[in-house]
């Protein structure tokens, strides 16, 4: 019963995303349509990620389904469709582009739709329901899971995944807006040990960084981080730098711990010594985190030198917080 209720849900998703697709390529989805080829996707691209069009009326979907026999409590479950007062039982999604989420074995589980302007919310998402389970999903990973590359790029958004694919990069997925969780690390472990981190590098972005670096940690996956400074996201960085300066800055990703070091001197004054001492504690602290001996004194030496520290110093530093920590 369990099963037939998945079924059915996976199905009614499978059908509305041909119905968004189709819709894109016809007279209704004209503005869908050149939204995407301004924001610089190729037929192939709008083609390969199943990208479709939710047009303006608000209860076609709804209709569509039901003429193919869906029951409404279906297209209920499946996120598509609410009920208020006010419009009766109508469509959730409506005047924006779609974008189908799909789980590792192309299975249609969601949907993320995007509003072509500046309207609120910028992307709305399906709910999660008995086959949309945010936490055990990565975005993109259908694909990526069989581009071998020796590393899965992991960002924040659909258009990142996308525009990295686009430029050859199709080792990229993303956890959509939500935290990264264990779940899919767990999930990424099947298919790589090393996880390039390339959210976005505003403080949102760095929060969420910083976060996934204690759950790769965790699940025994190395990590580096993409700096892509100036621009906000790799969608912007690839769109105005191009494929090569992105590879470039790829094969120059940031150790996590120096990153990790890196942001946590925002936090300090380096021209106060009260500041400064507050901050060597903190980073020894973090290296007490290395059990393995040679692999800490790597890591002191690396530090010490960055941070105008001798190795003596550090070192003692880091012995006193062990002995401390046990
Ligand atoms: N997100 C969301 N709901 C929002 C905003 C964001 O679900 N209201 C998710 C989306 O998956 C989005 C990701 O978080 O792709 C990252 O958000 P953001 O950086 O704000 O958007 P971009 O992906 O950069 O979107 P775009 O380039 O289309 O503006
Ligand atoms: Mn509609
Ligand atoms: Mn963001
Ligand atoms: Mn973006
Ligand atoms: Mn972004």
């Amino acid at each position: 019963k369990k099963e037939n209720k998945r079924a059915r849900l996976l199905q009614v998703n499978k059908e509305a995303a041909t119905y968004f697709f189709h819709q894109l390529r016809s007279e209704n989805g004209r503005a869908g349509w050149q939204y995407l080829k301004k924001r610089e996707l190729s037929d192939e691209t709008i083609r390969k990620f199943g990208l479709g069009f939710a047009n303006m009326t608000s209860n076609d979907l709804v209709k569509f389904l039901k003429s193919k026999g869906y029951e409404d409590e279906v297209i209920r479950d499946a996120g598509l469709a609410t009920f208020d007062e006010k419009f009766g039982f109508h469509d959730k999604f409506w005047n924006r582009v779609m974008f189908p989420i799909q789980d590792i074995n192309h299975r249609v589980i969601g949907f993320g739709g995007r509003v072509m302007g500046d309207g609120k919310p910028k992307y709305l998402n399906s709910p999660e329901t008995p086959v949309f389970d945010k936490s055990r999903n990565l975005y993109g990973l259908n694909i990526a899971r069989t581009a071998r590359k020796n590393q899965i790029i992991l960002c924040e958004g659909y258009m990142d995944v996308i525009t990295m694919h686009q430029a050859g990069f199709s080792q990229a997925v993303a956890s959509l807006g939500t935290a990264f969780t264990e779940g899919q690390a767990s999930l990424l472990k099947r298919y790589t040990d090393e996880v390039i981190l390339s959210y976005d590098s505003d403080g949102a972005g760095v929060t969420a960084a910083l976060r996934a670096i204690s759950i790769l940690k965790e699940a025994g996956m190395t990590g580096r981080v993409l700096n892509l400074e100036p621009y906000k996201d790799p969608d912007e960085f690839i769109k105005n730098c191009g494929q090569e300066a992105f590879q470039k800055r790829l094969d120059g990703a940031e150790n996590t711990f120096f990153f990790e070091i890196r942001m946590l001197q925002k936090d300090y004054n380096m021209q106060d010594p009260e500041s400064k001492t507050k901050f060597y504690r903190e980073i020894a602290r973090k290296l007490c985190g290395f059990s393995e001996e040679v692999e800490r004194e790597n890591y002191i030496q690396a530090v010490a030198q960055r941070y105008q520290i001798s190795v003596e110093n550090l070192r003692r530093l880091v012995l006193s917080y062990a002995m401390q920590t046990g």
